[in-house]
């Protein structure tokens, strides 16, 4: 490649990398004209936000427990409609869920060894069946094979171990006869979102306090057809302090992606499962490592958001037991890291080959998930730390400054933590680093100037 074209291509180069950056910030590109900006109003949150959802922000990590009749078939929580189960023959499940007792004693207990701060329970998934008592159906948990309310004791449970309740509940339902017809019929919509309107009034009145309501899958109708500012009104009329999430059309209190972890404007929480399925799928051994989990709710706090993962009990309640083994060991490294992410920030030192990184104020976490040997480089940090130790034992780490390039040296040879070793360091002021891209601009700068372009013939 000659010296112009590599200098095209790694301007490029960057310009993708500007784009990509900007995409995942959720940044803009080109700044638009003033009057295209003031046409569209940026989505709002509902009211009183900041004060709302200041312990979320802080938690960080939260557990997703998918439960329901769809367990008992062990095939993921879409069994009804991806095999075309007719509702009268799906609905004989609802005399054969005979759960275990309080089963969810075990969930919040596993939740709070694992360093998870809140949990979210399916109450009503797609299929329509209630896990809690309802005066609007029979189809609930109390007049059907449990025959009794299974939020109460996953409330009661969470409570128990100090941990916040939220609540997962479906609009979508294949089970309501108004569920699929409400989108072209005004009587059926009536009815549709009374019911469900009722519902989501019962869930937050029967229990006490509730600290997140988890929307899910707004089909059939747009935000107008289920009156969903007149939703979120009530919601936060029932349970003041409550947060909300953004799937029922409204931007709400955070947003949600899912599978992924991408950063967007506001405030975030990426929910994942732990091995392919949200609810019980025997056949699905596909599980994340600890490693894995460990790295995934790094890069959640590295990049401002919260991290919720998925178990999916058995029929009886029971957790599979490779779900409660990856999570006791994420738990046992979270004892002893636990301020490295819980209560942390948005990082903006977030480029490594080795390490994620994550932040409280002027003390920067480098979780080294690759350990290198004896020393650990980290590129582009514009000024030294004052001082940095190992976070699990408190034992002083050295290092060096020079230029960008902060490193820590006379490191053990193997990781001394498992299976991310923190070191903390500590700045005088927010440790920033220079992204990747004015980096590459840099050293296409250096380029020229070793290599000046020969003057044209
Ligand atoms: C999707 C699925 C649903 C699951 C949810 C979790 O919306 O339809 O089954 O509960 O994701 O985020």
């Amino acid at each position: 490649m000659s010296d112009i074209s590599r200098r095209g291509y790694l301007k490029a180069l960057t310009a993708g990398a500007g784009l990509a950056a900007a995409a995942a910030t959720g940044c803009s590109g080109p700044e638009k004209p003033k009057e295209q900006v003031a046409a569209i109003p940026a989505p709002q949150p509902p009211p009183d936000h900041e004060r709302r959802i200041q312990w979320w922000r802080e938690a960080k990590f939260g557990m997703f427990i998918h439960w329901g009749l769809y367990s008992q078939l062990g095939r993921q929580e879409w069994v009804m409609s991806l095999e075309d189960i007719p509702v009268q023959e799906y609905e004989k499940l609802a005399k054969t869920f005979k759960p275990k007792p309080e089963p969810a004693r075990a969930w919040a207990k596993l939740a709070k060894q694992a360093g998870m701060k809140y949990m979210v329970m399916t109450t009503k998934h797609h299929e329509g069946f209630c896990n809690f008592d309802s005066k609007l159906t029979d189809y609930c948990a109390t007049k059907q094979g449990p025959g009794r309310d299974l939020v109460k004791e996953y409330v009661e449970a969470a409570r128990a171990e100090g941990l916040r309740v939220g609540f997962y509940y479906s609009l979508m339902d294949w089970h309501h006869p108004d569920g699929m017809k409400a989108k072209d019929d005004p009587e059926a919509r009536r009815r549709f979102v009374d019911y469900i309107h009722g519902q989501i009034r019962e869930l937050l009145t029967n229990y006490g306090k509730i600290d997140i309501l988890w929307y899910d899958v707004a089909v059939p109708l747009d935000a107008a057809g289920w009156e969903s500012e007149k939703m979120n009104q009530m919601v936060l009329q029932l349970q003041p302090d409550i947060i909300v999430n953004n799937r029922n059309w409204l931007p709400g209190d955070f947003s949600t992606p899912e599978q992924n972890i991408q950063a967007t404007k506001g405030d975030w929480e990426s929910c994942m499962t732990l091995n392919d399925s949200w609810g019980y799928t025997a056949a699905d051994g596909n599980w994340k490592t600890p490693s894995r989990v460990v790295r995934n709710l790094v890069q959640c706090c590295q990049d401002g958001g919260n991290y919720l993962l998925n178990i999916g009990p058995m029929p009886d309640g029971s957790i599979p037991e490779p779900s409660v083994k990856i999570l006791t060991a994420v738990g046992k490294w979270l004892q002893k890291n636990s301020e490295a992410i819980h209560g942390t920030q948005k990082s903006r030192v977030n480029f490594s080959n080795v390490a994620g990184f994550t932040r409280k104020g002027n003390t920067l976490y480098s979780h080294v998930y690759f350990w290198p040997g004896n020393k650990v480089t980290i590129g582009g940090i514009q000024t030294p730390p004052k001082s940095a130790k190992m976070l699990a034992t408190g034992k002083e780490v050295k290092f060096t400054h020079s230029g960008t390039q902060l490193t820590f040296t006379d490191l053990p040879a193997k990781a001394p933590d498992d299976p991310v070793t923190v070191i903390v360091a500590e700045f005088d002021a927010e440790p920033v680093q220079r992204s990747l891209a004015v980096r590459v601009v840099d050293i296409i700068n250096e380029i020229e100037r070793r290599h000046p372009p020969a003057p044209p013939a």
